[in-house]
Parts: C-alpha cells; structure tokens; sequence
C-alpha cells in the first residue's frame, strides 16, 4: 500500500471500529433479553437471543426489521399475528406505542386523480358513452362517484371497479402491470408524518391479507430459516426441526 494511504486507512479501521461497537453495543435503556422461550403447539423452543447478537454477530435490526437503533423492539406477533382476522383488525390498534409503525403496513393512500378530461373527450372522438351511461342510467353525464360507492351495491360495482372497466378499454397495458401500474392515474400522498384514516388493504390488493403479510409461524420460521440458509449455518433443513423444537 502506497504511505500516503495509510493514515487513511487507519482512520477508515478507527471509524469502521465504533460504526461496529456502536451496533454491537445496545442502547444502555434497552433490556436485551438473554434467551427467549417459545412455547408452541410444535414443541418449546429456547431461543438463544443473545448469543446470535454478541456471538454470531447480528445487528438488532437484521430481525427486529421494524424498528430503528433507538427504539425498543416490538413483538413480532404484533404484526404477524397467528391469523389476520376480525379480533386482530379490531385489536392490533392497541398493539402499537404510537403511530410512527401504522404506516409500515397502511404503506399507501391515493391523493388527486390524474385525468384529464378535456383530453379525453377528444380521444375518444367525443362519444360520451366511451365511459358514462346512456340517459337510461344518467340523466346527464357527471360523477361516478356520485352513484359508484367504495362499496358497490347490489349489481352496481364499486367505485373502483366501475372506473377500471371503462379506464382499461383504452389502458389495458396499465392494469397489467398489477400495483406497478397504478400511478399513471393515482397519485400518490407522501406518506412520511402520514396519520391516517387508513384506506384498508383489500381496496387496492386483491390478494387476501396473509399473503401480504407473513402471519405468527412464517415469520419465524422463515425468518430464522432464511438468514441459516444464507450463513449456512444453524438448523435449516426440512430434517433439523428438533434442533430448535423440543418434544
Ligand atoms: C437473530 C435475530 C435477533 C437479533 C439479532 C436480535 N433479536 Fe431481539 N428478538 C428476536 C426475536 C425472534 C424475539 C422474540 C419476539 C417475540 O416474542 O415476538 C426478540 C425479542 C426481543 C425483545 C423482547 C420484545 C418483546 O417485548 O417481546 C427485545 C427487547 C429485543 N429482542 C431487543 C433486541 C435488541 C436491542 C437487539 C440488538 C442488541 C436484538 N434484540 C437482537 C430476534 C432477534
Ligand atoms: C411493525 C410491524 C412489524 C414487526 C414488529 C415485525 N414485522 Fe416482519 N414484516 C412486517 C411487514 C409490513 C412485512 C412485509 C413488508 C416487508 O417486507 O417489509 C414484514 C416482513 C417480514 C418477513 C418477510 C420479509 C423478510 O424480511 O424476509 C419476515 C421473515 C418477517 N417479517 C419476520 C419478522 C420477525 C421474525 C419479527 C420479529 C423479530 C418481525 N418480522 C417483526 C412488519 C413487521
Ligand atoms: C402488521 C401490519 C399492520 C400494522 C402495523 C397496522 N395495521 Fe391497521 N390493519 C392491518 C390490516 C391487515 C387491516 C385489515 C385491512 C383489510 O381487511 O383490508 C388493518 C385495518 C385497520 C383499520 C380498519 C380499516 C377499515 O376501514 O377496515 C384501521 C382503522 C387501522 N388498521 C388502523 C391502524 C393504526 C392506527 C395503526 C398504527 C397504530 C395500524 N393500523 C397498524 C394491518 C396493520
Ligand atoms: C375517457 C372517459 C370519459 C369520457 C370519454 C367522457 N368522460 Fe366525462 N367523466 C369521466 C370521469 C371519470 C368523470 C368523473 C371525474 C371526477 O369525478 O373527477 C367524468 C365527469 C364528467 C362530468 C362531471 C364533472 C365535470 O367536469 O363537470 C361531466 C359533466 C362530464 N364528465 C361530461 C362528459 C361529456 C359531455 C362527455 C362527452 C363529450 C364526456 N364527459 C366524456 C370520464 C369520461
Ligand atoms: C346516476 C348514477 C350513475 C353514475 C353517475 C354512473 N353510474 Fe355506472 N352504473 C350505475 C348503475 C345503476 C349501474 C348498474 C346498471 C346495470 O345493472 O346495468 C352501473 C353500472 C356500471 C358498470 C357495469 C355495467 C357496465 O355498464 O359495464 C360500469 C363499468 C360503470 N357503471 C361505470 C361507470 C363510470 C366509469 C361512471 C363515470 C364516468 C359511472 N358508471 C357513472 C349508475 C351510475
Ligand atoms: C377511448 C380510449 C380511452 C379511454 C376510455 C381512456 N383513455 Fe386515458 N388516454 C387515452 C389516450 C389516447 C391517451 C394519450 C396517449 C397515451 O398516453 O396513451 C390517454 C392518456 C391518459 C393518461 C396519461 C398517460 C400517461 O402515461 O401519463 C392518463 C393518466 C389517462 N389517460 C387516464 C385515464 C383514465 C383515468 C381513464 C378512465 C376514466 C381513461 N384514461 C380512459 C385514451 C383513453
Ligand atoms: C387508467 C387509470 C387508472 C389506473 C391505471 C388505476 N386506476 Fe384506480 N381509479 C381510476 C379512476 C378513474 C377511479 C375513480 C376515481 C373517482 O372517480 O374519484 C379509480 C378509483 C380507484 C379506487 C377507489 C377510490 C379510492 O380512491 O379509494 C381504488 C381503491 C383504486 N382506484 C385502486 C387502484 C389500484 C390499486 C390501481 C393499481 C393496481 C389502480 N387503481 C389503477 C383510474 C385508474
Ligand atoms: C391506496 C392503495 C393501497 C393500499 C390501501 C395498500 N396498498 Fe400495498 N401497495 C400499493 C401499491 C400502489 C403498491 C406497489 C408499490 C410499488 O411497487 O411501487 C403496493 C405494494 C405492496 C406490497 C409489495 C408487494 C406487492 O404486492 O407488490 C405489499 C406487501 C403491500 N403493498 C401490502 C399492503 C398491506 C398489508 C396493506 C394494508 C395494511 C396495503 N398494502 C394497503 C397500494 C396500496
Ligand atoms: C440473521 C441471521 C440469523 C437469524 C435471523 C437467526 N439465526 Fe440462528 N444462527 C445464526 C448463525 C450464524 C448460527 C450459527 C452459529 C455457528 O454455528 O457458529 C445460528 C445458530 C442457531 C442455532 C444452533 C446454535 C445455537 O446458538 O443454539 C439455533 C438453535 C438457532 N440458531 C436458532 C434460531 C432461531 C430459533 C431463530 C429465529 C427465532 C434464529 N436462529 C434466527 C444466525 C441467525
Ligand atoms: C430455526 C429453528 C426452528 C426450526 C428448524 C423449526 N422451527 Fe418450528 N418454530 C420455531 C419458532 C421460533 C416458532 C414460533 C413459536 C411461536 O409462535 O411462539 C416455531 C413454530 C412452530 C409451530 C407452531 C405453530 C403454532 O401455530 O403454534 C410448529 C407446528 C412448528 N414450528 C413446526 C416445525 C416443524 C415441523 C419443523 C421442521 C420441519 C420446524 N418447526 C422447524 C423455530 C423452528
């Protein structure tokens, strides 16, 4: 190494050293438990908690991935309950110190709409009926929103539902891009400091909950699994259960 590069490279070490103690080192307020016991219907596991962060070396943060270095961890159960269900909706207000982790699953609200209308009068070589009703239906073109509910009613589709149909027989490609396709027409709020209401999920996914999110036992397992995996180290096969679980 060139001499004119060593002290640099010493500064680099001396930085790199606290960058590593100040991660390795808990906050002084933080109670870091030393082992954890998972009593479950496949048998207890002991979980030696603080021999992953000081001994193999893993940042808070790795697993605990909600939280930021000055916050105490939250239970993961708190957000991957063992179902998403009536009691959880109801509930898992509760759960939560504050509302700083609302938005890590209410991740997203829609502001204004972009459409220009005008436009597309002409784009549709002014035929009104390309999207409202005939006067059957609406006396006068105006709002979908006005009879369209978030709801829908009866044999009348939701508002988004009745807005996509007609939107998509000119943009189709848009829809196909599934949630990557939305922005072209919604607008997006900032969500930073955002405090709701919360629009929920199944407005704008049409997948069910629990494959959006991971509930109870998938957290673990593929949380603890995955970083085995990895490292290759630890229990981490279809044949290790009873390195983790005694029966
Ligand atoms: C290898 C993964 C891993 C690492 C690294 C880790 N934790 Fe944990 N921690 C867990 C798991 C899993 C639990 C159990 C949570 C539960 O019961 O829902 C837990 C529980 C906790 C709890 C108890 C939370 C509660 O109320 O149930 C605290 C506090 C905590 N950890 C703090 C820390 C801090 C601080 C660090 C870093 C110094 C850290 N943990 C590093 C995985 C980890
Ligand atoms: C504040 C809510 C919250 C807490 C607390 C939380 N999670 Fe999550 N977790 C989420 C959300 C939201 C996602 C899906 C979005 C994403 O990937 O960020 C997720 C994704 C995951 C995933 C799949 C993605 C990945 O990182 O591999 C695993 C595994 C996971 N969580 C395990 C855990 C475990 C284990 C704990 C406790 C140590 C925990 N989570 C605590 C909200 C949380
Ligand atoms: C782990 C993810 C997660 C976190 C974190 C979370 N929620 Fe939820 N919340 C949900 C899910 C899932 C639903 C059910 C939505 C659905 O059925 O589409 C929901 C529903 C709601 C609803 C009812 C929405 C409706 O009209 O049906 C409200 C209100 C709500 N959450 C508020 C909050 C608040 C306030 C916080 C923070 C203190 C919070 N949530 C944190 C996942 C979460
Ligand atoms: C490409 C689809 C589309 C076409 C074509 C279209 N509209 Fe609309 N129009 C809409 C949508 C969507 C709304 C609701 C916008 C909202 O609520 O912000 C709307 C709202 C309106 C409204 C009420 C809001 C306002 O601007 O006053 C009137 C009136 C209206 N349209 C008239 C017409 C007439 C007349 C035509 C034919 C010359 C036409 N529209 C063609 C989609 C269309
Ligand atoms: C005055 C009330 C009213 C307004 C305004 C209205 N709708 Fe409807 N819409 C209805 C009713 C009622 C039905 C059910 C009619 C049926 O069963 O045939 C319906 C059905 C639909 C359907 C399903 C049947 C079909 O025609 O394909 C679509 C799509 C639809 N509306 C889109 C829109 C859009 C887009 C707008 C705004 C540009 C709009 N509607 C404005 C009342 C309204
Ligand atoms: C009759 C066909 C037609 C219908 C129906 C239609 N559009 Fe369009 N739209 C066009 C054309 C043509 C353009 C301009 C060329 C382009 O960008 O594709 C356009 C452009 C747009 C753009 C700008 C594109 C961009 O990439 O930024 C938006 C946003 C948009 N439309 C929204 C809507 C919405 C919302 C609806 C349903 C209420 C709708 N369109 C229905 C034909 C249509
Ligand atoms: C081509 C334009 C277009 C695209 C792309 C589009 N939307 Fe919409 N969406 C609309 C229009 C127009 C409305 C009716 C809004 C109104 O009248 O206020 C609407 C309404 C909605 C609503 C009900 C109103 C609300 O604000 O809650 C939801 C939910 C929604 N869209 C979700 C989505 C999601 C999720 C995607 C991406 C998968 C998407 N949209 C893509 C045009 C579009
Ligand atoms: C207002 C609409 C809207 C609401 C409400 C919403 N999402 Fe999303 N979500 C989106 C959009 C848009 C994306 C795509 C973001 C991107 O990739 O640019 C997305 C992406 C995601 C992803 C990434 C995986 C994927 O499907 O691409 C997860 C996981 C997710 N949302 C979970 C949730 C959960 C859980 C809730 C409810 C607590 C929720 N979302 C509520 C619009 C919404
Ligand atoms: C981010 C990485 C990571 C995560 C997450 C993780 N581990 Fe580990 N685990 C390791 C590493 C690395 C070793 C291997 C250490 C060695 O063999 O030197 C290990 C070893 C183990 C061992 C065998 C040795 C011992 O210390 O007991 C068990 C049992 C274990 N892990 C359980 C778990 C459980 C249970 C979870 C989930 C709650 C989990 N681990 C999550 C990295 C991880
Ligand atoms: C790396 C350690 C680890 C391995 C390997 C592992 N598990 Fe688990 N398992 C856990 C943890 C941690 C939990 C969560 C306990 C809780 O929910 O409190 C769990 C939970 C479970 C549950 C409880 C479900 C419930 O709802 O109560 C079952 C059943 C289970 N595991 C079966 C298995 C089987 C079968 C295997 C082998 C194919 C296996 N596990 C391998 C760590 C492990």
């Amino acid at each position: 190494m060139p001499k004119r590069y060593i002290p640099a490279a010493i500064l680099t070490l001396a930085l790199l050293a606290t960058g590593v103690a100040g991660y390795l080192v808990p906050d002084e307020n933080q109670k870091v438990p030393v082992r954890i016991l998972f009593d479950n219907s496949g048998g207890k596991v002991v979980f030696a908690h603080l021999t992953h962060h000081r001994k193999y070396q893993i940042a808070c943060a790795r697993c605990h991935h909600e939280s930021g270095q000055d916050q105490t961890p939250l239970p993961c159960g708190s957000c991957h309950p063992a179902s998403f269900d009536q009691d959880y909706v109801r509930d898992h207000v509760a759960a939560f110190p504050d509302q700083k982790s609302c938005v890590k699953c209410h991740h997203a609200e829609f502001g204004e709409l972009a459409f220009d209308h005008q436009a597309h009068k002409a784009y549709a070589g002014d035929d009104c009926r390309a999207c409202h009703h005939g006067p059957d239906i609406e006396p006068e073109p105006g709002h979908c929103k006005d009879c369209h509910t978030l709801t829908g009613d009866g044999n009348m589709p939701n508002l988004r539902d009745a807005s996509h149909r007609r939107c998509a027989e000119c943009h189709k490609d848009m829809f196909d891009k599934g949630v990557k396709g939305c922005s072209p027409c919604h607008r997006m709020k900032d969500m930073k400091g955002y405090q709701g209401p919360f629009t929920p999920c199944r407005q704008c996914h049409q997948a069910p909950n629990h494959q959006l999110i991971l509930n109870r036992t998938n957290a673990f397992h593929d949380q603890c699994m995955q970083c085995h995996k990895k490292e290759g180290k630890g229990p981490r096969t279809d044949k290790d259960c009873g390195e983790c679980h005694m029966r």
